[in-house]
């Protein structure tokens, strides 16, 4: 059989240097579990379109729909800023969201105990804190037409359409149950049902699909505002959070931080599963390209490290190597090390990119 594949986008930003360290990991899997990947590397985002004006080209789209897996660092940078919105960095990771219909965005928000006390709410609110959200991500108002801005008279109007249909609401619902069964068997479900038609709609087919195929797991809905409150306010009360496009990308940055830092939180994002019976996959750290760190090896590649992990869970069947992994990670945070990001406001002396990527490396060594 041949081996499993893995596309990697390195990108813009810190999104090359974190990337080196996953392949530390990957060459550590390859020597000491015999688990081999083929893998490839190309370009996204900005440095996409210094090479080719695109932000994605349809070589490497056509790639991406062709791998087990695709594994992203970051995309954008400041340099970009004025570039027209059809090839900005971002487009390339939207493309790959949508072409490759990776509707189901899984963003765990995981508090590591070493950190606790790094969150910027009590130690007791956040330690132990382990949720996870569930972000829709190939539609709503990221895709609604009419979108554009427009001349309406003497003024200029800026127009994007919240949209969702009954079967995209019901594949992310469907989801979010499927996981929350494998964990705590609960699912929160916010929207604006109060103010917003598109909200009223999730609400209604969250709870159908929910009577019909999952009414052993326990259901809940909160308006998308009053869960952010509750997300501060006592985030442990919630298992499985799962929430349209926009409000998803808000809650998981509010639900990251919770953590302590955005450099350590992975993600996934799946789509409908593949001839092999794998969901299609696309795993990235939720944090972004940080171009005012870049290149100076002050940057996290734990968020990035634990995204390979998520691969190795959601793609490859590895779960067992995906735990050996978190723990490694766990080990090295217990044994003090910290990236810059993870020092608090009375210093102290952080490691490097590198030095953290190969002290996880070291860490697997030791959990043989
Ligand atoms: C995220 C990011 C992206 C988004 C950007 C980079 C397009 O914020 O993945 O959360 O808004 O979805
Ligand atoms: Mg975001």
């Amino acid at each position: 059989m041949s081996n499993p594949s893995l596309l990697i986008l390195p990108g813009d930003g810190i999104g090359p240097e974190v990337m080196a360290e996953v392949h530390k990991i990957i060459d550590w899997y390859g020597a000491k579990r015999g688990l081999t990947f083929d893998v490839t590397e190309d370009l996204v985002g900005g440095c996409a379109y210094d090479a080719y004006g695109t932000p994605l080209t349809d070589e490497t789209m056509d790639k991406a729909q062709n791998v087990d897996a695709v594994l992203l660092g970051a995309v954008g940078g400041p340099k970009y800023d004025d570039l027209d919105f059809s090839v900005k960095p971002e487009r390339g990771l939207l493309r790959l969201r949508k072409e490759m219909d990776l509707y189901a965005n899984l963003r765990p928000a995981q508090c590591f105990d070493a950190l606790a006390d790094f969150s910027s709410l009590k130690a007791d609110v956040v330690g132990g804190l382990d949720i996870m959200i569930i972000r829709e991500l190939t539609s709503g108002v990221y895709f609604g037409e009419p979108r554009g801005i427009h001349q309406e008279g003497n003024e200029r109007v800026g127009v994007n359409t919240q949209r969702y249909t009954e079967s995209e609401i019901a594949r992310v619902a469907r989801s979010a149950f499927e996981l929350a069964r494998r964990r705590n068997n609960k699912v929160c479900s916010m929207e604006k049902a109060n103010v917003m038609e598109s909200g009223v709609l999730w609400r209604q087919v969250v709870t159908e699909v929910h009577a019909a195929e999952y009414s052993d797991v326990e259901l809940s809905h909160m308006y998308a505002d009053a869960g952010a409150m509750q997300l501060t306010r006592w985030p442990k009360q919630f298992d499985v959070i799962v929430t349209d496009n926009l409000f998803g990308d808000l809650l998981s940055d509010l639900a990251a931080m919770l953590t302590g830092s955005l450099g350590m939180l992975p993600s996934a994002s799946l789509g409908a599963p593949m001839a092999n019976g794998r969901p299609k996959a696309l795993y990235e750290p939720v944090h972004g390209s940080a171009p005012d760190i870049a290149g100076q090896g002050k940057a996290n590649p734990i968020a990035c490290i634990l995204s390979f992990a998520m691969a190795l869970r959601y793609s490859f069947d590895h779960g067992d190597e995906a735990t050996r992994l978190e723990k490694a990670v766990e080990a090295v945070l217990a044994d003090g090390l910290r990236t810059a990001d993870l020092m608090g406001p009375d210093g102290g002396s952080p490691v490097s990119t590198a030095q953290m990527g190969d002290a996880i490396v070291k860490a697997l060594g030791a959990s043989l």
